[in-house]
């Protein structure tokens, strides 16, 4: 047997016992008269001591031909330690050996095999199968395991089943682009990686299956960015027979029971929040709750003064930092060279700080007095002591920008702790968004999203004022998931189809299988998914999804370790049909 513990597991119960333990040589301390060897594997690190006075010839000699991540196995007598250590958990013991073998020497690793390691990214990407051996890298990915194992047992307990669907369809329109596969058998022709399963989950609920979920991959062929890879994972779920409260209701569930089982955190009911509200108070559709420093809008208050900036400005709208008045000049001017960069995009901003003194004194005095001051004041419900920052333009840019600032004052002022969760729905997405660069409607969420049917009627006079039964779960300004209601009427479905420019024959072509389908009988039904990737790293106190996938990809959607994508044999190219044809 190569082990018979693990590098975790031996106490001082196991004192006086032969024992065999295998792993990575984390390091090897030679005093001379003493030899120490920390033996490292995914439970933990025991030491290994030799008295060179006592101990046999072989087994100095192995010892000392050890570095660092050698793979070895050690059979010896564990005993007290003279100089306990409360670093690590066996730090009571050590094992002195009779027995080191050298199961397979190691390369010197590129980068410190340690919590704090000196390697960079690219090299720890390069290396990805050391940089698994790092406590928090296997740590993520242990957190990771256990919300799958609790994520099946919630919905099992349900009597969600968990089907598996093709990787090899067709597209479907999410809003990505796809990832294509050339077929060999049918030249000319591709498949599709699915950016997610929607339609075959519609379908397993057409087959009567009620209650469906899959911990699944899914491709998308987007910008990357921390929060996104070209691969990841879904939660992904549906039901029939449901109505929207019932879906919120089930997956309120499934987190209030993730973060209880994983993190033994009890979270409060989620607070619900219509999109309309989340632009207007927070500029997002997924707002930071965290801290409430809502948006308060001022063209009533700001209006009519000589300030061109603000009478010309569709909206002009601000936010009240507390107990920011005392920010210097160079942190203001911070704070405008932050709003005016290029991805935020505001040309300037205004602010006023509300002196613990009462006064207050803002960067546009020669047009506001300070009765004007009290009045802007008043409208923030702003203290003494208070900081009010406040943007004007045309609406939909000026609260994007705001947003921004206000997630950025958020993080300033410390409101953003990571280890608080703050998670909510936001409900009433529209059902259509216009695009200007294709002249089109879009589907907000996906064309397969139903209405609300107070809103039908809307259709065909004003499209862009439909509300759809759709919702997103927010944790901490994260969108977690989302989903919708469906429609399950041929007819309507058709209708969506030519409100997104499809003809009838587009339609048919594309989704015939489904609205074919809604004519054997469909049940109403719903649901949504969750980016579990996002899940486990707000889990994790991370943002960087990366950490929580064993092996990702780089932010070129690379994967550096075994280089790919890369390029094809031209022979494999031409038995895809697919190859550059010789001259
Ligand atoms: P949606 O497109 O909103 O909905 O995706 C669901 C959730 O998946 C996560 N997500 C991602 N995570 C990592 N990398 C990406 N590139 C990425 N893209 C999305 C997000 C998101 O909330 N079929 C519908 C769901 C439904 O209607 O039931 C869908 O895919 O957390």
């Amino acid at each position: 047997m190569l082990r018979t513990h693990t590098c975790g597991e031996l106490r001082m119960k196991n004192v006086t016992e032969t024992v065999t333990i295998s792993g990575w040589v984390q390091g090897v301390r030679d005093k001379g008269s003493l030899l120490w060897i920390d033996l490292r594997d995914r439970y933990g690190i025991t030491q290994i001591t030799i008295e060179t006075e006592n101990a046999a010839k072989e087994i100095i000699e192995a010892a000392r031909t050890l570095g660092r991540e050698y793979v070895i196995s050690v059979t010896g007598k564990v005993a007290e330690r003279y100089s306990k250590s409360d670093k690590i958990a066996t730090g009571d013991i050590e094992i002195y050996p009779d027995n080191i073998t050298i199961l397979n020497a190691a390369l010197t690793p590129p980068f410190t095999i340690e919590d704090e390691t000196d390697g960079g990214d690219d090299i720890r990407m390069k290396y990805r199968y050391l940089d698994l051996r790092r406590n928090p890298v296997r740590k993520n990915l242990e957190l990771r395991h256990r919300m799958a194992i609790e994520t099946r047992n919630y919905l099992d307990s349900l009597n969600f089943l968990e089907v598996e669907t093709p990787v090899l369809i067709k597209s479907t329109p999410e809003g990505a682009r796809d990832f294509v596969v050339p077929s060999r058998m049918n030249q000319g022709e591709f498949y599709a990686l699915p950016q997610s399963p929607q339609t075959f989950k519609q379908l397993l609920m057409i087959g009567g299956f009620d209650r469906y979920y899959q911990i699944v991959k899914c491709f998308r062929d987007e910008d990357l960015r921390a929060d996104r890879q070209p691969e990841f994972t879904q939660i992904d779920c549906e039901m029939a027979f449901v109505e929207q409260e019932d879906i919120l209701q089930t997956f309120e569930g499934l987190v209030c029971h993730l973060f209880k089982t994983v993190k033994g955190i009890d979270i409060p009911a989620l607070t619900r929040m219509t999109y309309a509200d989340a632009m207007k108070f927070y500029g997002n559709d997924k707002p930071d709750i965290r801290f409430e420093m809502k948006f308060v809008e001022l063209n009533s208050v700001v209006k009519g003064k000589d300030f061109k900036v603000f009478n010309d400005a569709q909206l002009v709208v601000g936010i009240c930092a507390k107990g920011a008045a005392e920010y210097s000049r160079k942190q203001l001017d911070e704070l405008t060279e932050y709003v005016k960069r290029p991805q935020i995009g505001a040309t300037g901003l205004v602010y006023a700080r509300y002196n613990a003194d009462g006064t207050i004194k803002s960067s546009v005095d020669k047009f506001y007095n300070e009765e004007d001051l009290k009045k802007w004041a008043q409208t923030f419900d702003a203290k003494p002591g208070d900081l009010m920052l406040i943007l004007a333009g045309e609406t939909n840019k000026t609260r994007k920008a705001l947003s921004e600032l206000r997630l950025e004052m958020g993080t300033r002022l410390g409101l953003r702790d990571k280890n608080t969760f703050a998670c909510h729905w936001v409900i009433d997405f529209p059902l259509l968004e216009w695009s200007e660069e294709t002249s089109r409607f879009h589907a907000m969420h996906h064309p397969f999203t139903s209405p609300k049917p107070e809103d039908i009627e809307l259709i065909d006079s004003a499209p862009g004022e439909v509300r759809a039964n759709a919702y997103d779960m927010v944790i901490n300004g994260v969108e977690v998931g989302g989903g919708s209601i469906r429609i399950f009427n041929k007819q309507l479905q058709s209708r969506m189809f030519d409100l997104l420019g499809f003809t009838k024959e587009e339609a048919q072509a594309q989704f015939g299988f489904l609205m074919n389908a809604f004519e054997f009988g469909a049940p109403p039904h719903g649901g949504l998914a969750f980016g579990f990737d996002r899940l486990c790293s707000l889990f994790g106190g991370a943002e960087v999804i990366r950490d929580f996938i064993a092996f990702p990809k780089n932010n070129s959607g690379r994967d550096v370790m075994i280089d790919s994508p890369s390029p094809i044999a031209q022979a494999q190219l031409d038995e895809l049909g697919i190859g550059v044809k010789k001259p």
